[in-house]
């Protein structure tokens, strides 16, 4: 079939997170990439303002990896990871542990962000069980908090709709911290806002009415993104560490958006200098090139889980067919060079200034009600339409689409997180187009 004739057909892809009726009415199709660019189907240059969804770090169809691709591919197109191995799955494993925090230096591989947190939660059990402490089955989570959409993903998760239709078949043992989200004391907050630490005091109160004993883990994103870019107010990570460490619990970050650069550090845990007992990652791990996701856990939950039994027994019950995916994983090892190479990440954290002053020019533009960021984040808050919510963001998402920039949207927030290899016009071209939209709405 040409791609002419694919087109012509929209009916069969069930297209995941889209209103398919209203996109299949009036479909946008991406057809290539290169650097920060895609290629619609009808022929236009797309300046990517967020990395694909917040993934493409290295900008896009990198040649690097894009040949690591191909002679991985050639050379060993499967191997199990189940009693078996493969050098690059080892390889793979090293150079993630290398930029993690100390310590969070064991890997284990998934195929998306969705599988490395429900890993993280069993890892987490796994772990309390192994040191005999097998009642602490409970998990907390915070509202807004997205997590992926494994069962324990939207249990743990804060999404409403993401939970409602599920809502009968979510886990039992969940209870969820209040967001930091209030527009009252942190509108247009440049970087961490300075009010809302206290908030983290909620779990103290939450683990008193549980009691501690029956706690396992609690699992936040340390910079919250598909729920709007909410920054952690000034202290907020520490007070949750240090609620973890005095009761036994098990701290998780959800780093699937935030790990590999998007703050300017290997990891939001390294920016904010506050270290979890288990990491969460996928997306930028491998440019995104290839399916992969992963788990890094400290050596202490890691060597517990691990020495528990008799030394020919199974440990974790617990893997996919595609851990360690060998084309993956030779996408990964090579992204991670790269990173490495040209200095991403803080090529990112140089860009950081300047990202913020673009964004927070916005303020005065129509229907902006905040501007917020952190790293090579923002988010742009609108007022919402009467009676319409998340109308005017997706008017504004395909205007500035057809305008040649390609932002996301959740509910009427805008969201804005290129890829590391930005430059400074086209930072400007991004939220210049938007404030040209805005004013072009109503
Ligand atoms: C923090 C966080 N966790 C988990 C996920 C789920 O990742 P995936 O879509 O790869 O399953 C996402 C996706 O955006 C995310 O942002």
């Amino acid at each position: 079939m040409n791609s002419r004739a694919v087109i012509d057909d929209l009916s069969t892809f069930w297209m995941p997170f889209t209103a398919n009726r209203q996109f299949k009415a009036a479909p946008r199709l991406l057809e290539s990439a290169k650097g920060m660019y895609y290629r619609s189907t009808d022929g236009r240059e797309i300046l990517d303002g967020c990395a694909g969804l917040w993934c493409v770090n290295a900008g896009h169809c990198r040649d690097e990896i894009v040949e690591a691709v191909q002679k991985g591919l050639a050379t060993l197109d499967f191997a199990p990871t189940f009693q078996m191995g493969h050098p690059l799955a080892f390889e793979a494993a090293s150079k993630v542990a290398a930029l993690m925090p100390e310590g969070l230096d064991r890997i284990f591989f998934t195929n998306s962000g969705s599988e490395s947190v429900d890993s993280a939660l069993k890892i987490a059990l796994a772990y309390h069980r192994a040191r005999g402490e097998g009642q602490r089955t409970r998990l907390i989570g915070r509202e807004r908090g997205y997590h992926g959409v494994g069962f324990g993903g939207i249990s743990v998760g804060g999404i409403a709709p993401n939970r409602k239709t599920f809502s009968g078949a979510l886990l039992p043992s969940v209870d969820h911290l209040p967001h930091t989200h209030d527009l009252e004391h942190n509108a247009f907050s440049k970087g961490q806002p300075a009010w809302g630490a206290h908030l983290a005091d909620e779990l103290e109160r939450i683990v008193t009415l549980h009691d501690p004993s029956t706690i396992a883990a609690v699992i936040v994103e340390p910079l919250a993104g598909s729920t709007g870019v909410l920054v952690p107010p000034i202290g907020y990570l520490q007070k949750l560490r240090d609620i973890c460490t005095k009761h036994g619990i098990l701290l998780i970050f959800d780093e699937v958006i935030t790990g590999f650069g998007r703050l300017g550090k290997a990891t939001a845990s390294e920016y904010f200098g506050v270290k979890p007992d288990l990491i969460t990652m996928a997306k930028a791990i491998n440019n995104a090139t290839v399916p992969m996701g992963a788990v890094a856990a400290h050596r202490n939950v890691h060597d517990t889980i691990i020495g528990a039994g008799a030394a020919n027994a199974i440990e974790l019950f617990h893997g996919y067919t595609y851990s360690a995916h060998p084309v993956a994983a030779a996408a990964a090892v090579a992204t991670l060079d790269l990173y490495v190479r040209d200095r991403l990440f803080e090529r990112a954290a140089s860009k950081a200034e300047k990202f913020e002053s673009a964004a927070h020019a916005l303020r005065d533009a129509p229907f902006v009600k905040d501007v917020r960021n952190l790293g090579l984040v923002a988010g742009v808050e609108l007022d919402s339409r009467d009676g319409a919510p998340g109308a005017r963001a997706y008017e504004v998402f395909v205007k500035c689409f057809e305008a040649g920039v390609l932002v996301r949207f959740t509910g009427d927030i805008l969201a804005f997180s290129p890829p590391l290899i930005v430059e400074d016009d086209q930072i400007d071209q991004i939220f210049g187009t938007v404030r040209k939209v805005l004013e072009s709405v109503k």
